[in-house]
């Protein structure tokens, strides 16, 4: 992978093809947050993949901004300890699912992220225990339209560089 060219073309991906992901490749994925780097190794989290359709439908109530999950090939969910436990532990899950998107895209596949805000609801819907937060989600899948991996960004997508960067002091 051309690590500069992902970083520069990964856009969220809510609007999926009709199209599985084969275990191989979920696996992939996974593995590629299992390899994420965390704040004095503690790798704070668990990854609950789901890919049954009626288990992504009932993951669209995770949150206010979650209803593309019905529509993918795969979610994960990130499990952790609770977030307001250490600072660093929505950081690490936060690094896990950049580099679960970045192996997705090498494959073809696109992602987006969800913030899950009903707790409650999937862990219930999952059975992640009770000491373990379901802090956040993932959308995997083929895009729709193909052209959106490779899509020149967006001209006012990001912040300019002279916007966001200090060299020095502010
Ligand atoms: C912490 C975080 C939370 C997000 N939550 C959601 C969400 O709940 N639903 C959603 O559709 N997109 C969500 N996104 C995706 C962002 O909206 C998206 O990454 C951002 O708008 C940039 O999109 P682009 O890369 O296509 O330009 C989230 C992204 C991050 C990093």
């Amino acid at each position: 992978m051309d690590v500069a060219l992902a970083i520069r073309q990964k856009r969220a991906i809510r609007t999926f093809a009709a199209r599985s992901i084969h275990d191989e490749d979920a696996r992939s994925i996974l593995d590629a947050g299992r390899r994420a780097q965390s704040s004095k190794n503690t790798q704070p989290w668990h990854f609950v993949a789901v890919r049954d359709r009626a288990t992504l439908t009932a993951l669209t109530e995770a949150g206010p901004y979650a209803g593309h999950v019905a529509r993918a090939a795969m979610a994960v969910v990130i499990a952790t300890p609770d977030p307001a436990q250490r600072w660093s532990i929505p950081f690490d899950a936060g690094q896990a699912a950049a580099y679960m998107q970045l192996a997705a895209w090498e494959l073809g596949i696109g992602s987006c992220l969800v913030a899950v805000y009903e707790t409650e609801k999937v862990r219930a819907l999952l059975g992640i225990p009770d000491d373990l937060h379901p802090y956040a989600a993932l959308s995997f899948g083929y895009p729709d339209d193909p052209a959106d991996l490779t899509r020149a960004p967006r001209a006012a997508g990001r912040r300019s560089a002279a916007d966001v960067i200090h060299w020095e002091r502010w």
